[in-house]
């Protein structure tokens, strides 16, 4: 006789009087009360059900959101957020954010009359709000200038939390640090030129208490100047009076380091006492 085998390649039907011993025995039938088997043809029905999403049309299964998995999903972005935006931030200033601005130091808990440096803490919490709402579309710099203790920084913060959260990293540099990381005998000084350059958001703080010189003006003109024309936002601390040509004088290159600064900025000046100190 001969190979059945044989016989199947060439396409033909093995013959009926040589079947193969079954390798297991048959599994006994499943209780009622277990989940199906493959025994029960379970293979069959998933091969089945593979083969007809073949035949069907490709089709995008709506996203149904689910509503406690939404909610769990955005306090753990937010957890995230919050970790990270610490790891970047002074001890002194991760508090800063839009909402506990607009009042006084006297009156920080909401309680008691309004005075002139609530209007000036609430004038100064609208610019905030403005750069918030705008920066991106325009390329907003914000410089904020004010006595000592005023709140420059604590403000500057409260903003760049904004632009955090919307994916944009934070450069922060006290002036004088900034300066120190780009003196040519510092290691990596062209680096930090070129991350004072290209930083999504950039904070310079206490702008003016820096030593002037034709140096200092040639970085604060290259780095304005580069970050002006690729339209990425600025934010300035200063002591200097901008309603004066201090800051513009001190800026130097014939004003066209302030002339960039100032376009497209909102200007807050921060009046009122120092917030430092027991004022008890
Ligand atoms: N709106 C506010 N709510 C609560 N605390 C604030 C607020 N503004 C500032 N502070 C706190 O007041 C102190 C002084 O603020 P900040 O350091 O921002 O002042 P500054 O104007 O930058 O001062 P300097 O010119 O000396 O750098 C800080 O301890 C800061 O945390
Ligand atoms: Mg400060
Ligand atoms: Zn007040």
């Amino acid at each position: 006789m001969s190979d059945p085998k044989a016989i199947i390649e060439k396409g033909g039907r093995a013959p009926a009087a040589s079947p193969r011993p079954p390798a297991t025995q048959p599994l006994p039938p499943a209780p009622d009360d277990l989940p199906p088997t493959v025994g029960d043809g379970l293979l069959e029905h998933v091969a089945h059900a593979v083969s007809m999403a073949k035949q069907r049309p490709h089709t995008e299964v709506p996203r149904v959101p689910i509503p406690g998995v939404e909610q769990a999903r955005r306090d753990a972005r937010r957890r995230q957020l919050t970790e990270a935006w610490a790891a970047q931030v002074p001890p002194e200033f991760i508090g800063a954010k839009v909402s506990v601005l607009g009042r006084c130091r006297a009156h920080a808990d909401g309680a008691g009359p309004d005075c002139t440096d609530c209007a000036d803490a609430a004038a100064a919490k609208a610019g905030v709000e403005r750069w918030v709402a705008e920066y991106a579309a325009d390329a907003l710099n914000l410089v904020v200038a004010g006595p000592t203790g005023s709140g420059k920084t604590f403000l500057g913060f409260a903003a760049a939390r904004h632009a955090f959260a919307d994916g944009r990293a934070l450069r922060f540099r006290p002036s004088v640090e900034l300066l120190g990381e780009l003196d040519w005998r510092a290691d990596g000084a062209r680096a930090a030129l070129e991350a004072a350059c290209s930083a999504p958001v950039l904070f310079v703080d206490d702008l003016g208490i820096e030593r002037s010189s034709d140096w200092a003006q040639e970085q604060w003109y290259t780095i304005v100047n580069r970050r002006w024309m690729d339209r990425l936002p600025t934010i300035v601390t200063t002591n200097l009076d901008p309603e004066t040509t201090d800051l513009r004088d001190h800026l130097g290159a014939g004003g066209r380091t302030y002339d960039r600064l100032r376009d497209r900025a909102v200007g807050i000046w921060l009046g009122g006492e120092s917030r430092r100190g027991n004022h008890g």
